[in-house]
């Protein structure tokens, strides 16, 4: 594997930084090291300083984009938490379907939505809920799953899982009722996907082109990113949330010392985030 000097290190962790947000701290050139190596080979490049000239001089974002994928972790799993889950049925789905008006859906946005498993699993809530509310309807729901990574996105829009990516918080009664076995491949049943349009977006572009969310859904993706930049995307999203305008972040986040533009409520064990009146 190759070996980075430290001023490749600081060029690349800057063309990162600067493309999806990502920081690297300074231990972490071995990440570009295992990372990059092997695209930095495919690309004729025997040293980190000539793949980042080769970087800089390509105008169509392709290698960039490979680059992004490369760097992201796409680590994620089935309920993930299990908290915010419960939270959806007890708080926020009630609240909400009263706010709404009569041909309006209630939207949830999961904004790093990785290979699927987050906005699958909040499809699978709404179905479970719709079944023990009979007058509430799949159809009042609709969710966005958006990610800066391409070949997460494949895997999500597909919603083709491996026997490890099932082993991974699937509830046994949620698989039977959800998802289809396709030989070795389990897949998300069109109950689910009718729910979930998928997106490529990255986090630091403009979100009103989303449109606005009842609920949003922010986990595991701004631990990668500078405390400014984690204020700005959390005070945007603010912006474009409705009332009462619910936020939920992993189960070891907190917006304690980032904003003010949320306030934290407890639920059965869990937490969860509201606009600041
Ligand atoms: C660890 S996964 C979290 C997945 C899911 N939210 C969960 O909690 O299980 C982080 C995801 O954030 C995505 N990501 C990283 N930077 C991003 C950016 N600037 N814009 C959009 N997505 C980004 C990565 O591609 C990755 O899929």
């Amino acid at each position: 594997m190759a070996k980075i000097t430290d001023n490749e290190f600081n060029l690349l962790r800057e063309y990162i930084r600067e493309h999806c947000g990502i920081g690297l701290g300074d231990e972490k050139a071995y990440l570009i090291e295992t990372r990059l190596s092997k695209l930095m080979a495919l690309n004729g490049c025997e040293s980190f300083g000539d793949f980042y000239r080769v970087v800089k001089g390509q105008t169509n974002g392709d290698l960039r984009d490979k680059i992004i994928d490369a760097m992201t972790t796409n680590e994620t799993l089935w309920f993930r938490d299990k908290h915010p889950f419960t939270i959806l049925k007890n708080v926020m789905f009630p609240t909400v379907l009263k706010k709404i008006k009569p041909g309006e859906k209630v939207r949830i946005w999961s904004g790093a939505s990785s290979t699927g498993q987050e906005p699958y699993s909040i499809a699978m809530t709404i179905h479970e809920y719709c079944r023990e509310h009979p007058g509430v309807k799949p159809e009042q729901f609709e969710i966005m799953g958006t990610d800066i990574s391409a070949s997460a996105l494949f895997i999500a829009t597909a919603g083709r899982y491996d026997s490890f990516a099932m082993d991974r918080g699937m509830p046994p009664d949620m698989r039977q009722r959800y998802m289809k076995e396709d030989g070795r491949v389990t897949c998300a049943d069109d109950k689910l996907k009718k729910l979930v349009t998928f997106k490529k977006f990255n986090l630091q572009d403009s979100l009103a082109p989303l449109g606005r969310f009842d609920i949003v859904f922010l986990r595991y993706v701004a631990i990668y990113f500078s405390l400014e930049f984690k204020r700005e995307l959390v005070e945007r999203i603010a912006r474009i949330v409705n009332d009462p305008g619910y936020l939920i972040v992993g189960a070891v986040e907190s917006l304690r010392g980032v904003s003010d533009a949320f306030e934290i409520s407890s639920h059965d064990g869990g937490f969860y985030y509201t606009r600041a009146k």
